[in-house]
């Protein structure tokens, strides 16, 4: 993401444009994965084994939360609160949120997205 450019054609400041692209997780500053898998790790979903789960798919899949893997198939995020949380723990996977998600259906879901 080049920084500067958008911040001379909004006439913004480089540092006004640098906050925005940092603060928020949906804008990103090189290519992402082509399948999104996002983690919740909200108090509910926490409360049913979301931490778990989390260290699973980051063990599972070789990278850290915002991180992608090697053959740029899939970028783990991490999240808080998808909205399910009665179902927790919850995945989203690209726009399909999933409730009740063990490690082994992280893995199904990950071999559903090809991966
Ligand atoms: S806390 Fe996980 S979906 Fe709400």
């Amino acid at each position: 993401m080049d920084v500067p450019v958008i911040a001379d054609v909004l006439n913004l400041s480089v540092a006004e444009v640098h906050g925005v692209v940092t603060f928020y997780h949906d804008f990103r500053r090189g290519p992402g994965g082509r399948v999104m898998v996002r983690v919740c790790r909200a108090e509910a979903c926490q409360a049913v084994g979301a931490e778990a789960l989390a260290e699973h798919a980051t063990r599972r899949l070789g990278v850290g939360f915002g991180g992608t893997t090697a053959d740029a198939a899939v970028t783990l995020e991490e999240t808080f609160c998808l909205g399910n949380c009665a179902l927790g723990p919850s995945v989203q996977v690209d726009e399909r949120v999933h409730g009740r998600v063990s490690p082994a259906r992280l893995d199904a879901l990950l071999a559903e997205a090809g991966r």
